[in-house]
């Protein structure tokens, strides 16, 4: 029992001063001291977070789908810059800023075709701790790494994604740097909150925990007339959505107005659950509520709001335990065609990134053993391999290359 709350057999339970406001008041102080102090540890204050990783003449040949030889060849006549070398005369190896001038060079292009729709998608479920926003980050690092272009919206007063790309939310962003000044009515477009990140053409809209206000912004404007609030985000990523192939939204844990926004905005939804009872009983309530949910959206914006695709993904699998095995086999035989047949692992990797806010495609190397990180690796790529190819089926130009490259585009 807590020291300071006392219960003798006459009195009823009492509750000394120090438990109700004033303790909130004081464990939100020594929360923040202790943030910072984790922060500092984690991020150099000094430096901006840039990206160490380089890319071998092998691996770019592999991107981009040609042979190593015929970029050295087009690096020989002048035509690409001579990749840097190092003190001793080797290879340093390409950055993705060089790789993607070299996919522009021989024409790869991975992103949609002018005239095809973006695609505006999040990791959505009400529930928390589910995995959103490191799939968020994790996916959106893939996609620029594979030609994409890519804008991240941070939607969530969290703002762990945020941290993730390197910004400090209480230190480096004003209330005016997020989604706020959008929402309120003072800024007609979002552009003046997209940032670019250590990642080329990865580009992010930050948060902060001023975001939070948005939900009272919002609400207070749901009783006026019109679908004006449900709409708002949507209307704001149409503002700046020509320049992206994919928007990526990360949204709270919970069922707000910002999280309405979110459903409205997206037309495509990656639902992740732990396969873990209490996580897949708080899925399926997920699910019960998105049904009413859309149903009064649908209303709202007077027409059927139609995904072009909505998945569930399996996340934070632990295959050590035969619990998860049964249920991830039960949930693959009801679900179907509604879930990803590939499914986040459960990673000491992952967690052990997040810890320093990093992503596990920013580590320089492992943090526990070649092993665990290189099975960490396969299982996320797997995933997104999968979900790229359901976006890359939503653009026309690409079908007839997924079907070359043995996809069924359904
Ligand atoms: N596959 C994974 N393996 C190991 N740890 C993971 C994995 N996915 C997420 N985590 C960890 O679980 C925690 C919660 O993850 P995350 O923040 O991505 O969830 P979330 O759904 O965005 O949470 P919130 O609802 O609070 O926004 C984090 O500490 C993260 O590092
Ligand atoms: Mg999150």
């Amino acid at each position: 029992m807590p020291q300071n709350v006392m219960v003798t057999d006459d009195t009823p339970t009492r509750v000394r001063d120090g438990t109700g406001i004033h303790a909130i008041r004081q464990i939100v102080s020594h929360s923040d001291a202790l943030i910072k102090e984790l922060r500092d540890i984690a991020f150099d204050a000094n430096a901006a977070k840039q990206l160490q990783r380089r890319y071998t003449i092998t691996q770019v040949a592999e991107m981009i789908g040609r042979s190593a030889n015929s970029i050295r060849k087009v690096e020989a006549s002048g035509a690409l810059p001579m990749p840097k070398l190092s003190e001793r005369g080797r290879r340093t190896g390409y950055t993705l800023a060089e790789v993607n001038g070299i996919r522009e060079h021989f024409g790869v292009i991975r992103g949609r075709q002018p005239g095809e729709e973006p695609i505006r998608m999040a990791f959505q479920n009400f529930k928390g701790g589910v995995g959103k926003s490191t799939l968020c980050t994790h996916f959106s690092q893939y996609l620029v790494e594979r030609g994409h272009r890519v804008l991240v919206i941070d939607c969530d007063s969290q703002a762990s994604t945020t941290t993730t790309f390197g910004l400090r939310p209480d230190l480096d962003l004003g209330t005016k740097d997020t989604l706020l000044p959008f929402f309120d009515g003072s800024k007609t477009s979002l552009d003046y909150a997209i940032r670019e990140t250590y990642w080329d053409r990865l580009h992010i809209i930050p948060s902060n925990l001023s975001l939070y206000s948005a939900e009272y912004e919002l609400a207070a404007t749901a009783g006026q007339s019109g679908p004006g609030w449900i709409g708002r985000l949507h209307e704001g990523i149409s503002t700046i959505q020509e320049n992206y192939d994919v928007v990526i939204m990360d949204p709270p844990p919970a069922l707000g107005m910002i999280s309405l926004n979110v459903v409205r905005s997206a037309n495509a939804l990656i639902i992740p659950t732990p396969p873990a009872m209490y996580d897949f009983h708080s899925t399926v309530t997920f699910f019960r509520m998105m049904e009413e949910v859309l149903g009064s959206v649908e209303k709202a914006v007077g027409h059927p709001l139609n995904y072009k695709f909505l998945k569930l993904l399996i996340s934070k699998y632990d295959t050590g335990k035969s619990a998860q095995e049964f249920m991830v086999r039960m949930m693959g035989e009801h679900y179907a065609r509604h879930i990803l047949n590939a499914a986040v692992k459960d990673s000491a990797e992952i967690d052990n990134a997040a810890a320093d806010w990093r992503t596990v495609y920013e580590l320089q190397k492992h943090t526990t053993s070649a092993k665990t990180y290189r099975r960490c690796i396969v299982s996320l790529n797997a995933v997104f391999r999968e979900i790229e190819m359901l976006i890359r089926g939503t653009w026309p130009s690409h079908q007839e290359r997924l079907e070359a490259e043995g996809y069924m585009v359904l």
